[in-house]
């Protein structure tokens, strides 16, 4: 079966607007709120050496693979992984890719709107001059009682989702495009600003050398786990995101080299971000290992402290949003794009289905930052009463369960088959056709990495994690 040249949901105008796009889908929470907290939870440098390497070994490698399937199969993942296994003859089970990268969307969506919402919230706080002169104590304390109000978090969660849906209904390419071409670059000067503060006023060495100088005793199984599943996460990898904006991607564009800088854009405002939290979190006596809190905890502060800060702060929230924003949609991209395809639906009406299961699901994620466990879930459906939990799945949120079940199990797995069908499933000649890398050399090294080096490390990876290899 032949694939069709461009996607009847149109196509980018340039290789700029895809890159700006793909970072913009690329660059979101994951490097602003989760890297710096994952990174202090599990003790700074070698983590984040760990993580670097996956960015470089798996990352960049799968995504020049999702994106050339994108682009080979020009229709949603679900449709793309179709044509492309009836075009290679394959087992039709390889479309079950595309069906696990649009679970895992909606599932990621549910959460990620959810902490959207604090940031949108923070923009009003902070503008405000709430955290004027505020200690560390106060500014934890305000965190503390504004996640532990479900109501006002459902709020926040519904506005976001609301966001997404409007710009998804829309189409993509319009709209947000523009934005993301001056929010990204401002975002930047933001946060190039706040490293600045950090350097001159938190305890900026102590900072650097958490992030940058590997301790291994510290790095125990799990965390590379983490580690990996954060490659993923931050790089919107393995679920069909890459793969969709991909399939608008004009024939001429060069693959490989987008991948690169898309990749290199990403990790450099995870690297800022971490820069600009732990000089504040190490000058203040704060907790690196705070969790998910931590930005909501640290740049308040920072905020508070500074002159203009209730200004900058409130701007720095904005962008962050729209950091945000340009991810949301891109999580949803792949289910929307399919149901236009296959049930005929309109935009508007698949992304407000969409949006509705979306923010729906979101409700569940709400509850855990006021401490609810999937045990008080369970026990208040079933109306029975019972012992809290020690640990184990009963003992988690809501929130956990999706985060660990989408970041470290479902995207390394979507992206792990995705290597495995460019690399063993296509016939060389259809990949080497879609890249048209103009280096033969760079070709075979990309071609080689894929087909071996990045479906061992994430194996082993798995495998380390479940204890099957090097446990104690
Ligand atoms: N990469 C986004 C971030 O770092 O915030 C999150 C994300 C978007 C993950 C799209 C997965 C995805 F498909």
């Amino acid at each position: 079966m032949a694939t069709q040249r461009t996607s009847i949901h149109g196509q980018w105008s340039s290789r700029l607007v895809f890159i700006l796009a793909a970072t913009g889908s690329a660059v979101g929470l994951g490097n602003i709120w989760k890297f710096p907290y994952i990174t202090g939870e599990h003790g700074g440098g070698a983590f984040v050496l760990v993580y670097l390497l996956c960015i470089a070994l798996v990352g960049i490698p799968i995504m020049i693979a999702e994106v050339m399937l994108g682009r080979r199969g020009r229709q949603s993942p679900i449709n793309t992984m179709r044509s492309l296994l009836a075009e290679e003859g394959a087992h039709r089970g390889w479309s079950l890719l595309g069906w696990s990268g649009m679970i895992a969307g909606f599932l990621i969506l549910s959460y990620y709107s959810v902490i959207a919402g604090w940031a949108l919230a923070y923009v009003f706080r902070t503008g405000s001059g709430l955290f004027v002169g505020a200690t560390a104590d106060g500014v934890s304390a305000i965190f503390g009682e504004f996640a532990g109000s479900p109501e006002r978090l459902l709020g926040w969660h519904t506005l976001f989702m609301l966001m997404t849906m409007i710009v998804v209904a829309r189409g993509v390419r319009s709209g947000l495009e523009q934005a993301v071409k001056f929010l990204m670059p401002a975002l930047l000067v933001i946060l190039l600003l706040l490293v600045g503060y950090a350097m001159a006023s938190g305890d900026f060495m102590h900072g650097v050398r958490f992030l940058f100088q590997p301790d291994f005793s510290r790095l125990d199984q799990g965390a590379i786990l983490v580690a990996m599943g954060h490659a993923f996460f931050t790089l919107s990898l393995g679920m069909g995101s890459i793969m969709v904006y991909g399939s608008y991607l004009p024939k001429e564009a060069s693959i490989a080299s987008s991948a690169v800088i898309i990749a290199l854009a990403d990790t450099a405002v995870a690297l800022l971000a971490g820069m600009a939290i732990f000089p504040i979190v190490f000058g203040n006596g704060l907790e690196a290992g705070a969790g998910p809190s931590l930005i909501f905890q640290t740049l308040p502060l920072a905020f508070g402290q500074m002159p203009w800060g209730s200004f900058i702060g409130g701007l720095f929230f904005v962008l962050l949003v729209f950091a945000a924003w340009s991810s949301a949609i891109s999580l949803i991209e792949p289910a929307v794009s399919w149901l236009v395809e296959n049930r005929g639906w309109s935009r508007v009406y698949a992304s407000t289905m969409t949006g509705a299961v979306t923010w729906a699901l979101g409700i569940a994620s709400i509850f855990s930052f006021s401490g609810v466990t999937l045990q008080d879930i369970i026990l208040s459906l079933v109306g029975g009463e019972g012992e809290p939990a020690a640990g184990g799945l009963l003992a988690m949120t809501v929130f956990d369960i999706l985060d660990y079940l989408t970041a470290n199990i479902m995207l390394p797995l979507g992206g792990l088959f995705i290597a495995l069908f460019a690399g063993h499933v296509m016939s060389r000649e259809s990949v080497r056709e879609e890249l048209a890398m103009r280096s033969p050399l760079m070709f075979r090294l990309w071609f080689g990495t894929v087909r071996t080096v990045t479906p061992v490390l994430v194996v082993l990876v798995f495998l380390s994690a479940i204890g099957v290899i090097g446990g104690e």
